[in-house]
């Protein structure tokens, strides 16, 4: 299901139209293959309905149908080219995985939803405004007692490239983000009603910092 829906506040995957369509290969090239999986050990298995918010291409998507068949997986983006990619991959893979796409304010679903949804390297591209209504939506479409699993990018910890990074991200779509000196997710997710709030793994890359959480709502 797609329809071209305007929105031009979004940022895309990698900041500019031209790289979506590289943007499997690129992430492959500058992350590890099997980054997303430690988000695979903390899933529950009775959870029946999982969200992929900020699906992209699909990857976390296709990674979970894989990991639980059973499980109903959804895929939401605002961004109808890359939702293309997703669901060429989706259909060459055979598997059952809806996405669409919005315009990046209400979710398209009713309350208490979800058991479970995942966002992977997508608040990282939200302003915090943006993150605070992504977050509060969420919320609002999982159950109580359902699950959050996302995986999140910050600069480089170390000041120098740090700063080299930041200083390269200020003149791409990313320069609000950068300039922005938000506190971490965890922040968000307290502050939008989120419990058990618990970072469960951190991974060093080229770039920058992922990290890991899983809360409750
Ligand atoms: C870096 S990509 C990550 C894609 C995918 N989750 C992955 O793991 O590869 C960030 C994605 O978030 C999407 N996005 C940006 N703003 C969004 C919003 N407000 N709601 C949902 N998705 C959004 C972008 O279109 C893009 O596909």
């Amino acid at each position: 299901m797609t329809s071209e829906i305007p929105n031009k506040r979004f940022i895309r995957a990698l900041g500019f139209r031209f790289l979506t369509n590289f943007y499997d290969f690129i992430m492959a090239a500058f992350l590890s293959k099997n980054f997303r999986e430690p988000l695979i050990n903390r899933f529950n298995i009775e959870q029946k309905r999982v969200l992929d918010f900020g699906c992209g291409t699909g990857e976390t998507a296709i990674l979970f149908k894989k990991s639980f068949p059973k499980t109903v997986i959804l895929g939401i983006d605002v961004d109808s080219q890359i939702n293309q990619i997703a669901m060429k991959k989706i259909k060459k893979a055979n598997l059952d995985i809806r996405t669409t796409i919005y315009d990046g304010e209400l979710l398209p679903f009713k309350n208490s939803y979800f058991d479970c949804v995942t966002a992977c390297l997508v608040f990282c591209n939200l302003i915090s405004l943006d993150k605070k209504k992504s977050l509060n939506e969420i919320n609002r479409v999982l159950k109580t007692e359902g699950q959050v699993l996302i995986i999140d990018w910050e600069p480089h910890g170390n000041k120098i490239k740090r700063q080299l990074i930041k200083t390269i991200f200020s003149i791409t779509p990313f320069h609000k983000i950068i300039k922005e000196s938000s506190p971490q997710l965890p922040h968000y997710l307290k502050s939008t009603g989120f419990r058990n709030v618990e970072e469960i793994f951190r991974l060093k890359t080229m770039t920058g910092l992922l990290y890991y959480y899983n809360a409750k709502k």
